[in-house]
């Protein structure tokens, strides 16, 4: 289904990111691997091996933090600290399901193999019992590029779709640090997947419906009109199909970013208070 297939092709892009957020959280990883400490009298679950937490944490931050936020407290997603699914969950059985059968406002990620899955519920285990225990938890900084560069890349790369004085302004304060990372490389609004904000223009028997784009192969496409009604199409040569995706930009974008131009456009957009 298109619909997949374009989310599948969106992570992809992601991870294929040269060293893109993976790489901070790998270097953090310690060289010896020992389960983290732990109150007896407050945890009662087992403590998840720290180099499982750490292969977690790196495929979580880039792939699932900007929606449920970098510390997995919240952001467009839920919390998943105190979510019941992560909480009841043992080794990925609970949330495996989700990930990789998507939720509304949730992209599925098939593509995630059980042994990730294990890693990102080792994670989300130590961000709970990090919370019971009351330890801090810091995500190391990503704000470490340089702002000038930042700006140049901007100026060539964003200006024409963005303003610091207009759409952008105050987005410094608005996002954690690693979240707005995210954002520049997968922006999402309210929830909402990029494959559910495409629009489309069928025109067939000379007659245009435009709505959004529910479904789209070779031979059909689908599409909900602003009553909320569905209309299917079969594809043909007197069928014209227009589809517009207001975050083709992003995805361009992804093709060509390396991990220095994304790092210094961050420390520029910080400074947009
Ligand atoms: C585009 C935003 C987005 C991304 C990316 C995303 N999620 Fe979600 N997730 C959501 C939303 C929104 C919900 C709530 C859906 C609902 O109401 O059923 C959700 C629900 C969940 C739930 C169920 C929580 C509960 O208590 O019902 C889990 C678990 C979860 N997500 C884990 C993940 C993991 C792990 C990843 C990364 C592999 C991820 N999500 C990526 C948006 C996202
Ligand atoms: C071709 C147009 C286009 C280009 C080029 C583009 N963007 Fe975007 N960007 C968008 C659209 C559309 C959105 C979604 C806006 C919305 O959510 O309403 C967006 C969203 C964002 C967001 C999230 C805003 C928010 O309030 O959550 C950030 C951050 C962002 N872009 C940064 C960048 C940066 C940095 C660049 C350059 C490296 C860039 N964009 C290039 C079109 C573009």
């Amino acid at each position: 289904m298109q619909r997949l297939q374009f989310l599948r092709l969106g992570w992809l892009a992601i991870t294929a990111l040269p060293g893109f957020v993976l790489a901070p959280a790998q270097a953090q990883a310690p060289a010896t691997v020992k389960a983290p400490q732990r109150s007896p009298f407050l945890i009662s679950r087992p403590v998840p091996d720290q180099a499982s937490i750490d292969r977690g944490r790196a495929l979580y931050v880039p792939t699932c933090g900007f929606c449920h936020g970098t510390n997995a407290t919240g952001a467009e997603g839920p919390d998943l600290v105190r979510s019941f699914v992560a909480l009841r969950d043992e080794g990925g059985n609970e949330i495996g399901p989700v990930i990789k059968a998507g939720r509304p406002g949730m992209p599925a990620f098939p593509q995630l193999t059980d042994d990730q899955i294990r890693d990102i519920a080792a994670f989300l285990r130590n961000r709970q019992q990090d919370a019971i225990d009351r330890n801090a938890y810091q995500i190391k900084n990503v704000n470490t590029g340089n702002i000038e560069k930042g700006k140049a890349y901007f100026a060539a790369h964003c200006a024409a779709c963005h303003s610091p004085e207009k759409d952008l302004k105050g987005i410094g304060g608005k996002y954690e640090d690693a979240v707005l990372l995210g954002k520049i490389v997968y922006p999402t609004g309210r929830g909402v997947t990029p494959a559910a904000r495409r629009t489309v223009t069928v025109t067939a028997n000379g007659k245009a419906i435009s709505g959004r784009l529910e479904y789209l192969d070779d031979f059909e496409v689908g599409l909900k009109d602003s009553t909320g009604e569905y209309h299917a199409f079969q594809r043909g040569p007197t069928v014209k199909v227009a589809v517009k995706d207001p975050l083709a930009g992003h995805e361009k974008l992804m093709k060509i970013f390396n991990d220095a131009d994304l790092h210094d456009v961050l420390a520029y957009l910080v400074t947009m208070k």
